[in-house]
């Protein structure tokens, strides 16, 4: 390769490549990708890889009919994709099983020889990576499709943004083995370095930074512009192939043998990191051993993977209807670490409620610095026994919130004990406790922290939905003295922001913009943004569906708001207190008198839509449709959200990674369970 790559640099240099010489071309910058993105040792300079990734394109440039789907140009994407097609997998994509220790193990390994029929078994371990699984299909060694794992049966197709991971070839010479089509599966990741890289861009571009690598990378898959998938540098390993289609003999008899082979053909397979064992000894002692160094790899990986090796072997153990019997997961235990509790502050929410937040020495955990951590409430602390300078261990699981373990009591000397506080750190006052509950509140409604919490909540995406009014310009606006409550929100004194450093006349503009745009909302959207305590958005949706006008709920007594849907004695004292508050009476009239939209327009269309009375839920992560939008939509034809899975509920639709609703909901029988594409295909056709 590397005489052919010196004699193309000439040649390409000279201007005197042929099309005769095109394959070759394009054999020399597929090893030189493969050198780059996989091996990460480069055989060629940057600008000699551009020379000739520019002839390639020159050449075709000239002659298109000489372009082909696996050239190393056809990875470039125009324009955005419009939608995602829903695709079925050539084979269910499965899930594992899980274990969390050596008995575990055990048992596994003899449930194997009972399935597989004899005492015989090898196995193969590798990593289990911490990504959003894939599904390549090549035929005649061109990749033709790449989908997301949706709901098992079927996925996104994805194959203009898989064309962006370069670690995935477009070409890979499958025939070699006899094989003309096959699907491969594997785990689209993104490695720390990048991971940390891409939030410095975010950083620098002042945009929201992105948690961990794994939501970003299975993220990354459905967004809608290839180039900003290309930005996020992602990876891929690819661990199975679950379908072949031969047209010679395929010869290959283990799963490590097919690691081995995608090696060869170029992606970048765990054949390096797994490990073929005789027995399970040997398997528990790898797992170990690999958790103990998990740290210093340059990916996030969750746990090991156990096959077994013999391919006919796991064709004779066979699958649940969940996951193979012949491969387990081997979970690793959340991370722990170490450090002191150096103090405890204490945040007030829009509810009043006290929240003891710890202030540790910052410590890292799983690629992740951790300086807080919230101890919710008094009778956390005492159960758990916290006390300031105490050495405290935490636990990260994947990308579950951090919590405090235990106090390390045992070597506590200095410690002092934590008090809670009596009187609100915000605003003084005497904080209080109902008998029934954990937590103590301020119950001084004019406290800022509320004050300007229920601001926030108004303004917030699921309320009123206020774009360029967001928690930053709410608090410096509040300590301006610009807003007291909501309706300050409709009278900014704009000369004088405009002043403001950070304020633009476009800004202004969009500030403006967003405010109008709120006062025609749905009613519910400001009951929910109203901050009624228990009210949320289901219940705001009920109330506004049974009003004509916001101010009707005045009207409503207890027992009445009961015979609401869904509305037990806790909320409908609530609502009730709230509308029997002259405060909030007057406060509603003002947002009237400032043009917000307090009648319920939409009320009328909702009892006779076309899907009136029927009853639905989502679950999982929709790829088209942001889960309120299709609630909206629902709602729009007469249709009513249900929030678990019952013989009353009429329709499912399921998204991406969906769970246990699907798995109930199939054994219901009553229940008809739709892609998110049948349920547009629904709503349209209503
Ligand atoms: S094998 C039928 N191998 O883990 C084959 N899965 O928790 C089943 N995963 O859905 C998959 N690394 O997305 C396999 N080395 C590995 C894996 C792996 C990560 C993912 C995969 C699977 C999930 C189950």
């Amino acid at each position: 390769m590397q005489q052919q790559t010196l004699l193309l640099l000439q040649l390409a240099n000279s201007n005197s490549i042929t099309t005769a010489q095109i394959n070759i071309l394009r054999d020399v910058l597929r090893y030189h990708e493969h050198k780059y993105y996989v091996l990460s040792t480069p055989e060629i300079a940057d600008f000699e890889y551009d020379t000739l990734y520019k002839t390639l394109e020159k050449l075709e440039a000239a002659q298109a009919e000489l372009i082909t789907p696996d050239s190393p140009t056809q990875r470039v994407a125009s324009g955005l994709i419009k939608d995602f097609n829903t695709v079925e997998h050539l084979v269910p994509m499965l899930s594992l099983d899980n274990s969390y220790n050596a008995d575990d193990l055990n048992d596994w390994d003899r449930r194997c020889k009972e399935f597989a029929k004899t005492e015989n078994i090898t196995y193969s371990v590798e990593p289990k990576f911490d990504g959003a699984s894939i599904s390549l299909i090549y035929e005649n060694d061109t990749l033709v499709r790449a989908a997301t794992r949706g709901n098992g049966v079927a996925g996104d197709e994805i194959t203009i943004n898989a064309k962006q991971i370069q670690s995935i070839p477009l070409h890979a010479a499958f025939s070699k083995y006899g094989l003309q089509q096959v699907e491969i599966r594997g785990e689209v990741i993104m490695t720390k370095v990048n991971f940390e890289s891409y939030n410095h861009y975010l950083q620098a571009q002042g945009l929201p930074m992105v948690a961990n690598p794994r939501n970003t990378a299975s993220g990354s898959l459905r967004i809608k512009d290839p180039n900003e998938v290309k930005r996020r540098k992602l990876d891929a390993f690819l661990y199975h192939i679950s379908y072949k289609q031969a047209t010679a003999n395929f010869t290959l008899q283990t799963h490590a043998q097919e690691l081995d082979m995608l090696w060869q053909l170029g992606f970048r397979s765990p054949n390096n990191e797994k490990r073929v064992f005789e027995n399970i000894a040997g398997v528990i002692e790898y797992c170990n051993q690999f958790e103990a160094t998990r740290d210093d790899l340059p990916y996030e990986i969750d746990g090991m993977v156990i096959k077994v090796n013999d391919l006919t072997q796991q064709d004779t153990m066979g699958n649940t209807n969940h996951h193979p019997r012949w491969a387990i997961a081997y979970k690793f235990k959340a991370r722990q670490a170490t450090t002191t509790l150096l103090a405890v502050e204490y945040q007030v929410g829009r509810t009043g409620a006290v929240t003891p937040v710890a202030k540790l020495a910052p410590v890292a955990i799983g690629g992740v610095t951790v300086s807080s951590i919230s101890i919710h409430n008094e009778e956390y602390i005492k159960e758990k026994d916290l006390q300031i300078g105490d050495t405290v261990i935490i636990e990260r699981a994947g990308d579950v919130i951090p919590q405090i373990v235990r106090s390390v009591i045992e070597t506590r000397i200095n410690s002092t004990p934590i008090e809670f506080p009596t009187q609100c750190p915000v605003c003084n006052k005497s904080l209080n406790k109902d008998e029934n509950e954990a937590v103590w509140r301020c119950g001084n409604t004019d406290c800022a922290a509320q004050v300007v919490g229920n601001m926030i909540h108004y303004v917030s995406k699921d309320a009123l939905d206020i774009r360029g009014l967001g928690e930053q310009q709410i608090i410096k606006f509040f300590e301006k003295g610009w807003i007291k409550n909501i309706t300050d929100i409709y009278n900014l004194p704009y000369e004088v922001i405009e002043q403001e450093d950070g304020f633009g006349k476009k800004s202004i503009e969009k500030l403006k913009e967003g405010i109008e745009k709120s006062k025609t909302q749905p009613l519910h959207r400001i009951i929910y943004g109203l901050g009624i305590r228990f009210v949320g958005e289901t219940t705001a949706k009920t109330l506004a569906n049974n009003v004509s006008h916001l101010l009707d709920l005045k009207n409503y007594t207890i027992d009445q708001l009961q015979t609401l849907e869904d509305i037990g004695i806790k909320v409908a004292n609530s609502v009730y207190q709230f509308f029997n508050t002259q405060k909030n009476i007057e406060l509603i009239q003002q947002l009237e008198a400032n043009g917000v939209q307090l009648q319920n327009t939409k009320k009328e269309s909702l009892s006779i839509g076309a899907l009136a009375g029927k009853t639905f839920l989502f679950t999982g992560t929709l790829s088209q449709l942001k889960r309120s939008e299709a609630e909206a939509m629902a709602e729009a034809k007469g249709g009513k959200i249900v929030s678990g899975v019952s013989s009353k509920l009429n329709y499912l639709i399921v998204g991406e990674d969906a769970g246990s609703k699907l798995d109930k909901a199939k054994k219901l029988n009553s229940v008809t369970i739709l892609s998110e594409t049948e349920f547009l295909d629904l709503i349209q056709s209503k």
